[in-house]
C-alpha cells in the first residue's frame, strides 16, 4: 500500500483505527490459500468467449437510502442519479451490468448492517480483528449458469469486507473467471487482487482489477467503458 494513500485514508478514519492490525487476512476454502491460479495471468486480458453468460456480483453498503444531504463523509459512499442514490460499488456495478447484458446479483449480510457511519466503523472493525466470517443472505444458486463472475466490492480497512471473504469461500466461483472491481477511499486496490488470485486457486482471476476513488465517481461511466473495452467488453 502506497503511504501516501494510507495516509489519506487515515485522515479520514483516524478514530476508529486505534490498534486494529493491518495484517491482510487470507481466504480459505475454493482449494485453499496457496498457489496463484496457473493460468490466471495467461488469459488476463482475452476477450469473453463468445455467447458467455455474465453474472455481476457486488457489495455495497452506502449507509443509508437517504437522499444525498447529511455529513460529507456518508455523501462520499453515495452516487446520486437521476434522483436515485445508490452505494458507489453498487453503481458501478449497475453500470457493467448494463454495458454487459449481465445479471446482477447483490451480496447481503443476513444481518443488516447498521445504518449510522460510526457504528458502521465500530461493527466493522470488530469483524476484521476477529477475521469474522459474516452469515449471508443467500449465495447465487444458478451459478453453473455462469462462465464470467465480475465481483465487486469497496476497500474496507485497506482490505475486502469480512463478508466478502464469506462469499469468496463459500460460493463456488471453481472454473469461471472472476473479474474484480472496486472503490476505495484513498488506497486504491490494497492488496486484495493478490488475496482473491491466491484463495480462488480454481478460477481464472483476471489481474487487471478496476479501481476508482470514491472522490472521482463523477467519471466512473466512462473509466469503466475504457476497462470493459481492454476486457473484450466491446460496447
Ligand atoms: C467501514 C469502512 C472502512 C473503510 N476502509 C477503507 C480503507 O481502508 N481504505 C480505503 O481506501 N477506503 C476505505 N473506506 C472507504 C470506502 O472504500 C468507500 O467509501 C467506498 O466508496 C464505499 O463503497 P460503497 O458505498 O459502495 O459501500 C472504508 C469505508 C467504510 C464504510
Amino acid at each position: 500500500m502506497a503511504d501516501t494513500s494510507r495516509r489519506a485514508f487515515l485522515g479520514l478514519f483516524a478514530a476508529g483505527t486505534a490498534g486494529l492490525g493491518l495484517v491482510g487476512c487470507s481466504l480459505v476454502g475454493q482449494g485453499g490459500t496457496g498457489a496463484r491460479g496457473a493460468d490466471s495471468e495467461a488469459v488476463a486480458d482475452s476477450p469473453p468467449a463468445r455467447g458467455s453468460r455474465t453474472l455481476v456480483t457486488y457489495f455495497s453498503h452506502p449507509y443509508t437510502d437517504e437522499s444525498v444531504n447529511s455529513a460529507e463523509e456518508l455523501d462520499n459512499s453515495r452516487t446520486e442519479v437521476g434522483g436515485k442514490v445508490y452505494g458507489n460499488v453498487e453503481y458501478a456495478a449497475t453500470l457493467i451490468q448494463r454495458r454487459t447484458g449481465g445479471d446482477l446479483f447483490r451480496i447481503e449480510t443476513a444481518d443488516p448492517l447498521p445504518e449510522s457511519h460510526q457504528e458502521t466503523l465500530d461493527v466493522t472493525e470488530s469483524e476484521r480483528r476477529e477475521n469474522a466470517r459474516p452469515e449471508l443472505k443467500k449465495l447465487v444458486e444458478n451459478i453453473d449458469d455462469y462462465d464470467a463472475v465480475f465481483v465487486g466490492y469497496p476497500i474496507w480497512w485497506y482490505d475486502l469486507p469480512m463478508p466478502m471473504y464469506s462469499f469468496l469461500e463459500q460460493q463456488d466461483l471453481k472454473g469461471k473467471k472472476v473479474i474484480l472491481f472496486s472503490v476505495h477511499g484513498g488506497n486504491e486496490l490494497a492488496e486484495t487482487v493478490e488475496t482473491i488470485t491466491d484463495g480462488l486457486t480454481e478460477s481464472t482471476v483476471v489481474q487487471n482489477a478496476f479501481t476508482i476513488s470514491r472522490d472521482d465517481m463523477d467519471s466512473v461511466e466512462s473509466e469503466l467503458n475504457t476497462w470493459l473495452n481492454t476486457l473484450g467488453y466491446k460496447a
